[in-house]
């Protein structure tokens, strides 16, 4: 049975934007934010407080969080790796954190630098200052189909890390199809095994449409009773560790859907269309939207 309301997190500013080649400045990312909030979104993944070496895209993090005029009933969160990731969102009053883990050792490796049970180690102390602020505090994970390293992933895995993760204090589990590989059956496979032992309402799906399977990928999602979307604007991004990753699948193209399956989700679609069609001419590029690029040509 469909969901009657999804709640849409927006990671384009975050997820989306870590991987865009053309630099954009604090400004153009807090227009972007803006934009969105306008248009609706009540969850906006708003920045990464990574080691800039690794992510100089979100270097600015800071800087966005400090500029942001914020809505009242918007949650704008930050990804945190470590404790040092997390002092830094405290620093400029984040209003939610998210941890990242994998469900690849390869993945791990080379996005955290350390392997899935060291990642989960640099958690503990997140997870306790987390506390005591009064934050909360999602969980990611990384590879849940396939990796570009290791291949198919078995679900028996995913199972394992998301237990572990909400065990921690995780309020809830974002599973990332990171590479796009997912189709509707593994989708489904997974899901049936993490359903029958994790309730529904604590994991969200976060596909990457690589091989055009997001949209499908999220009705199966939806039909198996998860009612949490992650979606990046204008579809931007890709992930930098993941070769040929493309990005999240398109916030309008997901707004589309939901509207034609009659379920509520508080978005205004012209006005994200507005907001993805702005943010990609910024970006020189096409936006990948193709809901938006249909609705503009009209
Ligand atoms: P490391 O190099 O192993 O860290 O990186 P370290 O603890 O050894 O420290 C090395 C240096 O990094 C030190 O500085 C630290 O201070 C600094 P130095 O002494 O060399 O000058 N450092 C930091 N600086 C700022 N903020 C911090 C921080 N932590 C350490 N928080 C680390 C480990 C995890 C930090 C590194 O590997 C990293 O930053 N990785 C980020 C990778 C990333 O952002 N990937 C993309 C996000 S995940 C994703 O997109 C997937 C997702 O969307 C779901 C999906 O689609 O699958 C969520
Ligand atoms: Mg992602």
């Amino acid at each position: 049975m469909l969901p009657n309301k999804v709640r849409v997190v927006e990671v384009g500013p975050r997820d989306g934007l870590q991987n865009e080649k053309t630099p954009l400045d604090a400004a153009d990312k807090i227009e972007l934010i803006h934009a969105l909030a306008d248009a609706g979104v009540t969850t906006i993944e708003s920045g990464s407080f990574v080691n800039p070496k690794w992510v100089p895209q979100m270097a600015s993090s800071e800087e966005v969080f400090q500029g942001i005029q914020r809505k009242s009933g918007v949650t704008y969160s930050a990804l945190t790796p470590n404790l040092k990731g997390f002092e830094r969102a405290l620093a400029v009053k984040a209003d939610e954190v998210a941890v990242f883990a994998a469900a690849s050792e390869a993945f791990a490796q080379k996005n955290t630098n350390c392997s899935i049970a060291e990642s989960i180690e640099r958690f503990v102390p997140v997870m306790e200052a987390a506390k005591a602020a009064n934050m909360p505090v999602r969980g990611y994970i990384s590879c849940i189909v396939g990796c570009p390293y290791e291949g198919d992933i078995a679900p028996q895995k995913v199972l394992e890390v998301t237990k572990t993760l909400l065990d921690m204090g995780c309020y809830e589990v974002s599973l990332g199809d990171t590479i796009g590989v997912g189709t509707a059956a593994s989708c489904q496979r997974l899901l049936e095994v993490l359903g029958a032992e994790i309730p529904m309402e604590k994991l969200a799906v976060h596909y990457h449409d690589t091989y055009g399977q997001a949209l499908a990928n999220i009705l199966k999602s939806l039909e198996m009773g998860v009612a949490t979307v992650d979606s990046s604007v204008a579809g931007l991004g890709g992930c930098p560790y993941a070769k040929g990753a493309s990005g999240n699948v398109a916030t309008e193209d997901v707004i589309y859907l939901l509207n034609g399956l009659g379920i509520e989700h508080g978005i205004d679609l012209d006005k994200l269309i507005d907001a993805g069609n702005a943010i990609s001419n910024r970006l020189n590029r096409p936006n990948n939207s193709r809901v938006a690029n249909a609705i503009t040509a009209k």
